[in-house]
């Protein structure tokens, strides 16, 4: 069976972790510190803190943005189409959560709705680049805009960028934005750390409230005998670890060649699958380059798409449920009829690094056969 996903381990991440296992430091460390570095360099953002998931890090972002206090009410705008981290970051938080609708053709957040939806209540917006697909940042700007034109205050904005590693923007890496952003180096993300995470923070101030937070809020490099350092905030355990950490800066260069992989094997679908019958693809523009985390696109029956596919050796699957539908949303329902018209044909084939010549061409032309 062609697989969804694969874990993307370079040759040099086990004698880096090994080394850091014989170390006798394998806490918060040196690796961490390192990791930042090259992980800030390559977003062109220097504010980057790491965590230990991409749902801690979403979840001290949600904190960061919405106040001093978690469980202080309000209610925050985000998109049903995700993994479910994203919007149980907003329960953590004692948030409400207000569903934005799903543009058919991105599956990015509907910018249209999500401007109808911010009210004086709004105490942030959550946004996600789905697979990889950088959402409209100009016209999220433009959103802002007049809602600070309407209401007199402008909603910070997290970007949920598990999905988006490498992927840009009018020509910025995403995470250089002027928003809170948070990447996941979870097992099976093309960077991957085993498990982490990392935000990319767009003011000195939040990069030091996030370096705090992150560790009970206690300043590590405090000298805790002479001069012990006080807890104005209190924080979490969401700190990264140097074994993590020397896995994902082992992981680095393996991360761009999947990249490139990934982005190969994505054009040669666009170009063999445009225009069969029964198949729509999601939109690409000119100003933005997809990471390609996933291929996601829109079947005529699902289900029968994904029989024939297993059938030929090929996993199918559509990755992430929409969260609105779960009981323990059930107070937040909403009309969403963009994520209703496009939810039950959302599908995903293969497309990652693993995935050989021979292989994606089988995979084309079993999905011209039809189903
Ligand atoms: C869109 C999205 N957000 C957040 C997360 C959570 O990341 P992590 O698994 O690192 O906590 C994931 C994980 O797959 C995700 O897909």
């Amino acid at each position: 069976m062609i697989p969804l996903f694969k874990v993307a381990m370079s040759a040099e991440a086990p004698a880096a972790a090994a080394e850091v296992l014989g170390s006798g430091m394998v806490g918060q460390g040196p690796k961490v510190e390192a990791f930042e570095r090259a992980l800030a360099a390559r977003v062109g953002n220097p504010r980057v803190v790491t965590v230990n998931s991409g749902t801690s890090g979403l979840t001290l972002a949600l904190r960061l943005v919405t106040g001093h206090r978690p469980a202080s009410g309000g209610e925050v705008l985000s998109t049903p189409l995700t993994m479910e981290a994203t919007n149980w970051a907003i329960l953590a938080n004692g948030l409400r959560i207000k569903w934005v609708d799903v543009d058919p053709a991105t599956l990015n957040m509907d910018l249209d709705d999500l401007a109808r939806k911010i009210t004086p209540s709004t105490r942030a917006i959550v946004v996600v680049h789905f697979a990889g697909y950088p959402v409209d940042l100009a016209r999220l700007e433009a959103v802002l805009d007049r809602a600070e034109a309407l209401h007199g205050f402008r909603p910070p904005v997290v970007e949920d960028c598990a999905h988006a590693w490498g992927a840009t923007y009018d020509g910025t890496p995403i995470g250089a934005h002027g928003n809170v952003s948070v990447f996941s180096f979870q097992a099976i993300k093309h960077l991957t750390c085993g498990d982490g995470g990392a935000m990319a923070l767009p003011t000195p101030e939040l990069h030091q409230r996030a370096r705090l937070l992150r560790w009970f809020g206690i300043e590590r490099s405090a000298d805790r005998l002479s001069n012990p350092p006080d807890v104005a905030e209190w924080g979490y355990k969401f700190h990264m670890n140097d074994i993590n950490a020397a896995v994902g800066l082992a992981n680095l260069d393996t991360a761009e060649r999947a990249l490139a992989r990934q982005r190969e094997n994505a054009a040669f679908y666009d170009a063999e699958l445009a225009g069969v019958a029964g198949v729509e693809l999601t939109e690409r523009a000119a100003d933005r380059t997809h990471s390609f985390w996933i291929y996601p696109m829109k079947v005529e029956d699902r289900a029968g798409f994904v029989k024939r596919m297993n059938e030929a050796g090929i996993m199918a699957s559509n990755v992430h449920e929409r969260n609105d539908k779960h009981s323990v949303v059930r107070g937040f329902a909403a009309d969403l009829p963009g994520l209703d018209a496009v939810a039950p044909r959302v599908v995903c084939v293969p497309v990652g690094w693993w995935v050989s010549d021979e292989q994606r061409r089988h995979i084309a032309d079993t999905i011209k056969r039809g189903w």
